[in-house]
C-alpha cells in the first residue's frame, strides 16, 4: 500500500476503543453485531495504519514499522528525541520484574542508538514514565491482562499498564518506534493502545531431534518477547532424545540424552528468564509414541521388549509405551509429578501425536486388553491411556494439551487440543466443547514463505463458521520449529523472522494482513531481532563464509541469494538423514525465504503489468547479467570444494536462466515476439530448472517463465 494518510484523516480513537475487546466479553448476538461494525472500520483504519506516513517536519515519509500491528494507533505531530535528557521514572505497584524489564528496555535502547541512556543528571525531570498498576501473579497466566497504553509526545512519553506485562509490551513498542531521522533518533509523536486478539501465541522449539543449549533458547525467548510471543512449548522428549533431569528416574538422562540436556537447575533459571520477559514455559513430554528415548532407559515401559537405542533416524516410529500394564501409570504419575513441580505453568503437554499401534498390534497380550474392554481400534485405546493421563495430570494440579489426535469424547472439556493436521480437528475440538491452538499453517520447519504463514487465519476457512461461542475456544495458535533439519548455528535463520507473522497473526486484528506492509514491517524487525543476540542474518553470512573459505564470499552469496531450501518434506525423501547428519550444505545455510527473488517476482509482476520504470527494469538486467556472468568466476570454487561441487549444476542452471531471462527482456523490449524454437527450448529448460537440485529451489525460474511466456511465438 502506498496511500499517503494526514493526520486529519485519522478520527480513529473512539472506534479503536470499540474493537479493543477483551475476548471474554464476546458472545450476545447484540455484541457480534457491534463487532462486525467496528471490524468494517477496523478494515480501513488497519488499511490507513500499515502505510501511515507521519507527518511533520523531522519525520516526512517515515512508515511504521512496527511487528506486530497494535490494536489502534493515533499519529501525531512531531517526534521524541532520544538524547541524554531520557530518564525513566517508574511508578506503580508492577514490583521488580518491571524494574528488571526497565533496565533491559535501557540496554536495548543503547543498542539501538549507541546513545548512553543512563546520562540524565539527577536533577533533571523524569521524561518517560512507567505506571504499572499493579504486579503480575507469580505464575503467569493465560487471562493475564496485557494490554497497554502507550503516548508519545514531543517532550514526554507516558506508558501504562495495568499489570507487568503491558509494561514489557508497551517498551517492545516503543524500541520499534525509534528510527533515525534528520534530528538524531527519535520516536514520532504517538498514541497506541493496545491488546492482543488471542491469549495464547507460543513458538515450539523441539529440542530432542536437535539439543539446543540453553543460550540458543534464551536469545530466542529474547525475540519472542519482542514480537509479543507470550508461551514456549519446549518439546524436551521424543525418539531421539530425553533432554531433561529427572532425579526419580535418572537413566532417562543418564541414558536416553546423549550426554545433551537441561539439568533441572537450568530449567528454573529458563523458566525466570521465560517469566522476566512475560512468557509461559509450557513443558512437552511425548507419550505414548515418540517415546523411544524413555524406553532405552526403561524398556519395561515399552509395548515390546527391547533393547531399545536412542533412535537417530526422522520419522514415525513402532514404538509406544504399554497402555495396558499399571506399572506404566505407576511410573508416568511419579515422573509427571516431578515434572509438575518443575514447570510451573498450570499446562502440560503429553504430545499424544502419530502413534501408529503397530506395537501394540503385535502383543497378544494388549489385543487381549482391547477385547476385554470393548475397545475397538487402536485409536480407542490411546484415548483409553489418555483418559487415565489426563487423571494423572490433574492430580498433579496441571490442565492437559495435547495434539489433535487426543480429541476423544471420553476426555473431559478442560483439555486442550493443539491442530497439526488442519483447521478441521481445530473447528472439530471447538465444536466439542474442547478449547484449541492452531499449529496447522505455522510449521516453520516446512520451508514455507512467511506470506504462507500469515495467510493462515485461526478463525477462518473450517472455524470460519463456528458459534461465537465456539470462536472463544480457540485461545490461539503456536508456530512450531521442529528440529530435524536444525543445529544451533541455523535455527535461530528457520525461526526467524518468519515467527513473528506468525506472532502478528495472533496479536492483530484479522484484517492486518497486507502482504506489502507486512514484508517490509518484518524487514526491520529483523534488523532489531539480531540487536538481541538472534543469529538469523549473522549466522547465515558465517554459514556461507565457512562453505567458501578462504575464497571471496561474493560469488557464493549471488548464486545463494535467489535459492530456497526446497519446501515441506522433501528432504526427508531427498537422503538417508539422521541426527548425525553434518548440517553444513548450502541448503543448511541459507534462508527458507529469498528476499531477492520476491523482489524480482515484484520487478517482473510490474513490468508484464507495463506499471514499471525505466531505471526499474535497467535493475532487472543488471541483476540478470550478473547472473548469467557468475557462472565462471564460481566454478573454479565450487569444484574444489566438497560441499560445493553439488553446486555446479545449480549454477550452470542458474547461467541458463538468467540468459534466458535478459534475451526474454529483448524480445519483450520490441513488441513481444520470439521465435517459436526459442520459446519451447527455454519453456523446456525452465521446466528442469525449477526442479530441486542438491535439495534447492532456484527462485527465479517463476518469474523468468513468466517472461518468456508473455512473449509471442512467430
Ligand atoms: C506433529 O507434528 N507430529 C505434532
Amino acid at each position: 500500500m502506498k496511500a499517503t494518510v494526514h493526520l486529519k484523516d485519522f478520527h480513529v480513537e473512539a472506534v479503536g476503543s470499540k474493537f479493543s475487546r477483551q475476548r471474554s466479553k464476546i458472545g450476545t448476538i447484540g455484541e457480534l453485531m457491534l463487532n462486525n461494525i467496528s471490524r468494517f472500520f477496523l478494515t480501513i483504519f488497519i488499511f490507513m495504519a500499515c502505510a501511515l506516513t507521519i507527518p511533520g517536519e523531522a519525520q516526512s515519509n517515515k512508515t511504521l514499522s512496527l511487528m506486530p500491528m497494535p490494536a489502534t494507533v493515533q499519529p501525531g505531530t512531531g517526534e521524541f528525541l532520544i538524547g541524554s535528557s531520557l530518564k525513566v521514572l517508574v511508578q506503580g505497584n508492577g514490583g521488580s520484574l518491571v524494574e528488571r524489564a526497565v533496565n533491559r528496555f535501557l540496554y536495548g535502547l543503547w543498542q539501538r542508538t549507541g546513545i548512553p541512556t543512563r546520562s540524565a543528571s539527577s536533577d533533571s525531570p523524569p521524561n518517560f514514565i512507567v505506571n504499572c498498576a499493579t504486579a503480575g501473579s507469580d505464575v503467569q497466566s493465560v487471562e493475564e491482562d496485557e494490554s497497554y497504553r502507550l503516548e508519545v509526545t514531543s517532550s514526554t512519553v507516558h506508558l501504562d499498564a495495568p499489570k507487568p506485562l503491558g509494561v514489557l509490551h508497551g517498551l517492545q513498542t516503543f524500541l520499534q518506534l525509534v528510527e533515525v531521522g534528520p534530528q538524531g533518533f527519535a520516536a514520532p509523536v504517538i498514541t497506541i493502545k493496545d491488546q492482543p486478539r488471542f491469549p495464547w501465541r507460543g513458538l515450539l522449539i523441539d529440542v530432542s531431534r536437535h539439543f539446543m543449549p540453553l543460550e540458543v533458547v534464551k536469545r530466542n525467548l529474547d525475540g519472542m518477547e519482542a514480537v509479543k510471543f507470550n508461551v514456549l512449548h519446549w518439546h524436551l522428549s521424543d525418539d531421539q532424545g530425553f533432554r531433561v533431569e529427572s532425579k526419580k528416574f535418572p537413566k532417562l538422562q543418564q541414558m536416553s540424552s546423549e550426554g545433551m540436556y537441561y539439568t533441572q537447575e537450568q530449567i528454573k533459571d529458563l523458566i525466570e528468564y521465560a517469566h522476566d520477559r512475560g512468557i509461559r514455559v509450557v513443558p512437552e513430554f511425548d507419550v505414548p509414541g515418540h517415546a523411544t528415548s524413555w524406553f532405552v532407559a526403561y524398556p519395561e515401559l515399552a509395548s515390546e521388549p527391547g533393547p531399545y537405542q536412542v533412535e537417530h533416524k526422522w520419522g514415525v516410529f513402532n514404538p509406544a509405551m504399554d497402555p495396558t500394564r499399571e506399572e506404566t501409570y505407576q511410573f508416568l504419575d511419579d515422573f509427571i509429578g516431578e515434572m509438575a513441580r518443575l514447570f510451573p505453568d498450570p499446562y502440560f503437554h503429553i504430545g499424544g501425536d502419530e502413534v501408529n499401534g503397530k506395537a501394540w498390534s503385535k502383543n497378544p497380550k494388549i489385543q487381549e486388553f482391547k477385547t476385554a474392554h470393548d475397545l475397538k481400534k487402536n485409536h480407542d485405546l490411546q484415548a483409553w491411556f489418555n483418559k487415565r493421563l489426563q487423571e494423572i495430570v490433574k492430580k498433579h494440579g496441571k490442565i492437559m494439551v495435547g495434539w489433535d489426535e487426543i480429541l476423544h469424547p471420553d476426555l473431559p472439556k478442560e483439555i486442550v487440543v493443539q491442530s497439526w493436521r488442519g483447521q478441521k480437528s481445530l473447528a472439530e475440538a471447538a465444536r466439542q466443547g474442547y478449547r484449541g491452538l492452531l499449529s496447522s499453517g505455522y510449521y516453520l520447519d516446512l520451508m514455507e514463505p512467511a506470506s504462507q504463514h500469515y495467510a493462515m487465519e485461526p478463525l477462518a476457512g473450517a472455524t470460519a463458521d463456528l458459534t461465537a461461542e465456539e470462536k472463544q475456544r480457540i485461545l490461539g495458535g503456536e508456530a512450531c520449529m521442529w528440529a530435524e533439519y536444525v543445529n544451533p548455528m541455523n535455527v535461530d535463520g528457520r525461526i526467524w523472522p518468519r515467527a513473528a507473522v506468525v506472532a502478528e497473526r495472533l496479536w492483530s486484528a484479522a484484517e492486518v494482513r497486507d502482504l506489502d506492509s507486512m514484508y517490509s514491517r518484518l524487514n526491520r524487525a529483523s534488523a532489531g531481532l539480531e540487536w538481541l543476540g538472534l543469529t538469523h542474518q549473522s549466522g547465515a553470512r558465517l554459514m556461507l563464509e565457512r562453505l567458501s573459505s578462504p575464497h571471496d564470499v561474493h560469488a557464493l552469496k549471488l548464486l545463494a541469494d535467489v535459492l530456497e531450501p526446497v519446501k515441506g518434506y522433501a528432504r526427508e525423501k531427498a537422503r538417508d538423514y539422521n541426527s548425525l547428519t553434518p548440517l553444513n550444505r548450502l541448503v543448511d545455510s541459507i534462508p527458507p525465504e529469498s528476499e531477492v527473488a520476491r523482489d524480482f517476482a515484484g520487478m517482473t509482476t510490474r513490468l508484464l503489468a507495463h506499471a514499471s520504470s525505466a531505471e526499474e527494469q535497467d535493475t532487472m538486467r543488471i541483476q540478470l547479467a550478473a547472473w548469467r556472468d557468475n557462472g565462471p568466476q564460481l566454478w573454479p570454487l565450487l569444484k574444489n570444494n566438497a560441499l560445493l561441487q553439488e553446486l555446479v549444476p545449480v549454477s550452470q542452471n542458474q547461467t541458463l536462466v538468467a540468459t534466458a531471462g535478459l534475451q526474454a527482456l529483448d524480445y519483450l523490449k520490441t513488441g513481444g515476439r520470439a521465435p517459436t524454437i526459442w520459446r519451447e527450448q527455454q519453456l523446456a529448460m525452465l521446466e528442469q530448472a525449477g526442479k530441486p537440485q542438491s535439495e534447492l529451489l532456484n527462485m527465479i525460474v517463476p518469474s523468468v517463465k513468466k517472461l518468456v511466456e508473455a512473449t509471442t511465438g512467430e
